[in-house]
């Protein structure tokens, strides 16, 4: 496992370029799915020091909260509630660049003002949603869904 990341590109596609393959790197041969997620989170805040990023795991009825970094948040979400809810229930990415404008939008945080949260499937079924937030307003777009949608398939098939 490495240590240590190490990304230089200037543009936001430039760095998920490079700091994707670090990512698989760094959890290829662990098992543990929590230590996993946790080192997936610090990765991405390090890189573009996001406001809140982290994952939302499927138990049951609810996503619960797992590994993040940031603020501390809601810790359970129904099927449907909220951005995260959404994603879950749709399977679908959700790109949200006011959160203000979202209907049922859940605000852990009065400071986050934009959101993207994508689906991690495996087998066909929603496993858990990775949750990218901002104090900016439209702060994600295509290169975030793009790279952050290709990150959540591979962990999807090789860490749950
Ligand atoms: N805003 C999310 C809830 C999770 S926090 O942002 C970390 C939502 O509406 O689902």
């Amino acid at each position: 496992m490495a240590e240590s990341l190490s990304v230089q590109a200037a543009y936001k596609a430039g760095k998920y370029t490079e700091l994707i393959p670090q990512i698989k790197g760094l959890v290829t041969g662990e098992s543990n799915l929590i230590a996993n997620l946790a080192n997936v989170s610090s990765a991405l805040k390090m890189t573009f020091d996001f406001f809140w990023v982290g994952f939302y795991l499927v138990e049951d009825e609810a996503l619960v909260l797992g590994p993040f970094q940031g603020t501390i948040a809601c810790t359970r979400i129904a099927k449907g509630k909220g951005v995260c809810g959404t994603a879950w229930e749709t399977e679908m990415l959700q790109l949200v660049p006011d959160v203000d404008a979202f209907p049922g939008h859940i605000a852990c945080s009065s400071s986050s003002k934009s959101e993207i949260v994508v689906p991690v499937m495996k087998a066909g079924r929603v496993v858990a949603v990775l949750d990218v937030d901002s104090t900016e307003l439209n702060d994600f777009d295509e290169t975030d869904a793009e790279y952050l949608t290709e990150l959540c398939r591979w962990l999807g098939e090789n860490c749950f």
